[in-house]
């Protein structure tokens, strides 16, 4: 029986990304039946809301989707659609990986990261009001989501082989709220005896992780620090045109990539669909067809190798032809 998907396509360059996975998909022989729909500004345009409730049952379904990014539509009143997917399954756990690739353009030799940003609190549970000259914004940070998304990381870690958990947080000033995340984290580390666990300060972290890289293995960290430094890891290792992305509850995980729709580039047939086919790689991991991730992630590597690399980085192929080489080379592997 064919695999049900849920498949958002999204806006800007978000059709053009999402009909390369598809093909990538197919050289592979996977035998996914897509149920596809419009979220973010098309759906909005066309329904009036954002998320379609049909969209909604089919993840709540299959379980499991993957969605290329979505417009935000300008104008107050629009929450984020990611923000509330996430909120509405409860995909605690934001899991960023990102590692130097050769052939992709960056200071950076060794970077090997792996971030566990946690998703459903924080700043962004958006409850902001006024006050008499101005805005007050909740920050809300509890025991229970902080150890579930500390135990991820750690339990990843150990799962992994990785050997350091770093904690990222500001609880220097934030006594109260970031205060409780790096107590947890460090209740919690005791478990864990065989990995090393430190933590480090959000302003000192990012000079680290411009300084030296390589120092860091796995990062948890709160939703609005974990959304910053993955912006700036990706920096690190080429740019948002390769950075993948999961965001993982107890039963359900929709994967994406990092990058927004650009609508700067939307159309003009020259989009890096490496994010997206990475992260789908990382669906194909989470579903058990880890051999065929592998071989994704491998043709993916060695045409970032050849000239048939998109402008980002470096080269001057289209989308299609730097497609056509991944699935070329999945071709003639033996599948
Ligand atoms: P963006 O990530 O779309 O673009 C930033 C810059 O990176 C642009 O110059 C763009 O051309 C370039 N870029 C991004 N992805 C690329 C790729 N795959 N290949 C080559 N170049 C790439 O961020 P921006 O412009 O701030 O946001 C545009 C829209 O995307 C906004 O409406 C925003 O709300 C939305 N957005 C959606 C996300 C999602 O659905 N997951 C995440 C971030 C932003």
């Amino acid at each position: 029986m064919k695999r049900k998907i849920t498949l958002f396509e999204g806006d800007g360059i978000g059709p053009e990304i999402t009909a390369q996975l598809k093909r990538v998909f197919e050289a592979l022989k996977l035998d996914f039946e897509y149920e596809e729909f419009l979220i973010g500004q098309r759906a909005y345009e066309k329904y009036g809301v954002l998320i379609p409730e049909e969209a909604i049952e089919s993840i709540k379904r299959n379980k499991i989707a993957i969605k290329a990014p979505v417009t935000t539509p300008i104008g107050t009143g629009f929450k984020s659609v990611n923000v509330q997917l996430r909120l509405l399954f409860d995909l605690y756990v934001n899991f960023r990986p990102a590692k130097t690739m050769h052939g992709v353009p960056s200071k950076y030799d060794n970077v090997d990261i792996v971030t566990f940003r946690e998703n459903t609190e924080d700043l962004y549970v958006g409850d902001e009001y006024e006050i008499e000259d101005g805005y007050v914004a909740k920050k809300i940070i509890t025991k229970k989501c902080s150890e579930r998304i500390i135990r991820y990381a750690f339990e990843y870690a150990k799962k992994n082989n990785r050997k350091k958990v770093t904690c990222i947080h500001k609880a220097n000033i934030l006594k109260k709220s970031d205060g409780l995340f790096l107590k947890t984290f460090n209740e919690m580390k005791e478990e864990y005896p065989n990995i090393i666990a430190d933590n480090k300060i959000i302003d000192n972290a990012c000079m680290q992780l411009v300084t030296n890289p390589s120092q860091f293995d796995c990062i948890v960290a709160p939703n609005l620090y974990g959304d910053i430094i993955t912006d700036l890891i990706a920096g690190l290792v080429g740019g948002l045109g390769v950075a993948p992305a999961a965001n993982i509850g107890e039963d359900v995980a929709i994967f994406e990539a990092v990058h927004g729709s650009a609508p700067d580039i939307a159309g003009k047939g020259i989009v890096n669909p490496t994010a997206l086919l990475l992260s789908g790689a990382l669906m194909l991991d989470y579903i058990g067809e880890n051999y065929k991730a592998y071989l994704l992630r491998k043709a993916i590597e060695k045409t970032i190798q050849t000239k048939f690399k998109t402008k980002d980085l470096g080269g001057m192929a289209t989308t299609e032809e730097f497609v056509n080489k991944i699935v070329n080379l999945i071709n003639q592997s033996v599948l």
